[in-house]
């Protein structure tokens, strides 16, 4: 082993987890840790783990037995487990993956270095659940980040909403992250400042359910004034946040909820310049009886008029969403009926997921009766009208001049630079004079595909 003990993360899952992760990798440096180069010559490598679906936990549990048995020739190896399925499994997880050194609840990431110093003196078996509330600053309180690292990601993520309160009948995130706590804003603040300093311009507020933000025993502090008017949390905040923390030159946040999107939001969207025009809003299914089913609390005509809300009061806007294929009963009407609600919705992307019946939820009650076979072609049909939608929507760019926050070179081709606007658009250009990583440059748009737009720096 060397020296120092070298640390590496592995993510799984959702933008929660890739945050948890960076959070994690700060409080292992300010322990003494260096990180290793490559998860190869790692002396501790942490999994973080996300069990929306059952492959993402196959996945995981893989990769946790292939470390664990690798240990034969790199003994003292340090294998933990944190996310989401270490909170589903609890310390059963000692029984699947014998030797894993240790687990820890997503929430009880302070306890991370405590865990490591004793899993380097041989302990195995260590079970770390979640505090029951989390402190405040608790996952995030892991210090000030470093600042300016040249490789520091454009956009960061920072988490304003813990847990979710809904229950949607498919879904396993309320029994694995816990009830919604909304964070204090002056901490989110200082968290948005810090990723700032670390180079990130482009701010991602995150929730399971976002919208819920400050909804569940919260109260705004008093004396932070609104001088725009707003009276509910989730503006408050982002009117809050680009005022305190001015760097941070796009806001987003995710994922939202239908019934989230409310006048004062839509407001918020369109009058505070750092908020960005674009929002995710997962659909899940345009069938009224599915949405029923799976108790989004809306329908698909709920669902149009928060769409219908957004294209009136944000120019410009870019909505994305989600759509499960094959829930339990969905018969071949049902399906259609999501094929007509995401061409009306008008979609800038979509994301497409086969249904997993999560152990536990209301919907792992249902027979599994979509045979996977008609999943994969459902899948494919929705990939498929969105590509021809995709392409329609970015052609309509064609001619216009976009801000774009340069990321680097494009990993499919490196002779060109991709990099986002607010829309949360790709667009790939010939790198030039002035642009570098970070940088907001000006693109004329020359060319579209479905998933990225094309075209000529001309600052
Ligand atoms: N099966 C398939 N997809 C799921 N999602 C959540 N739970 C399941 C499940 N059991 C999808 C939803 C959600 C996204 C993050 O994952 O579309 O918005
Ligand atoms: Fe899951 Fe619904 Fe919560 Fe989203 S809002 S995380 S789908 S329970």
């Amino acid at each position: 082993m060397s020296a120092v003990p070298k640390f590496a993360l592995h993510t799984y899952g959702c933008q929660m987890n890739v945050r948890d992760s960076a959070v994690l990798a700060r409080r292992l440096a300010a322990a003494g840790y260096a990180e290793a180069a490559s998860e190869e010559e790692a002396d501790i490598v942490i999994v973080n783990s996300c069990s929306v679906r059952e492959k993402a936990e196959e996945k995981a549990l893989g990769k946790l037995g292939m470390l664990c048995a690798g240990r034969r020739e790199r003994p003292g190896l340090v294998v933990g487990l944190t996310g989401c399925m270490a909170n589903r499994l609890g310390d059963g997880i000692f029984a699947k993956i014998p030797g894993l050194s240790f687990s820890f609840g997503p929430r009880a990431g302070a306890r991370l270095p405590e865990l490591v110093a004793r899993a380097l003196t041989g302990e195995t078996g260590i079970w770390a659940p979640d505090p029951p509330a989390a402190p405040e600053g608790g996952p995030a309180g892991a210090g000030p980040a470093p600042e300016g690292a040249a490789d520091a990601p454009v956009q960061s993520f920072v988490t304003i909403l813990y847990g979710c309160d809904r229950r949607c009948s498919y879904c396993i995130v309320p029994s694995v992250r816990g009830h919604e706590e909304s964070r204090d804003p002056r901490a989110i603040v200082e968290e948005v400042r810090a990723e700032v300093r670390r180079g990130s311009p482009d701010i991602c507020l995150l929730g399971q359910s976002v919208m819920r933000y400050g909804r569940r025993a919260f109260a705004w502090p008093e004396d932070i004034p609104s001088p725009m008017g707003f009276t509910e949390p989730l503006p408050r905040l982002l009117e809050f946040v680009a005022r305190e923390a001015s760097g941070a030159k796009r806001l987003r946040f995710t994922s939202g909820h239908p019934l989230g999107v409310t006048p004062e939001l839509v407001r918020a969207m369109r009058e505070i310049p750092a908020v960005c025009a674009h929002l995710h809003l997962p659909m899940q299914s345009g069938s009224d009886r599915i949405l029923a089913d799976m108790r989004r609390g809306y329908d698909s005509a709920r669902y149009l008029e928060a769409v219908r809300l957004l294209r009136e009061g944000v120019p410009d806007v870019a909505i994305t969403t989600d759509v499960i294929v094959g829930y339990p009963g969905e018969t071949e009407e049902d399906f259609e009926a999501t094929r007509r609600v995401m061409e009306e919705a008008g979609f800038d992307n979509a994301f497409v997921f086969k249904y997993s019946p999560r152990p536990g939820t209301p919907s792992s009650f249902l027979e599994d009766d979509v045979p996977d076979a008609e999943k994969r072609r459902r899948d494919q049909v929705l990939l498929a009208d969105q590509d021809a939608r995709g392409l329609r929507l970015n052609k309509a760019w064609i001619g216009r001049t976009v801000e774009v926050l340069a990321e680097g070179p494009s990993l499919r081709n490196p002779s060109r630079w991709s990099g986002r606007t607010e829309q949360n658009k790709i667009v790939a250009f010939e790198p030039a004079p002035g642009v570098r990583r970070g940088a907001f440059v000006r693109v004329l748009v020359e060319d579209a595909h479905p998933q990225t737009l094309i075209g000529r720096v001309c600052n």
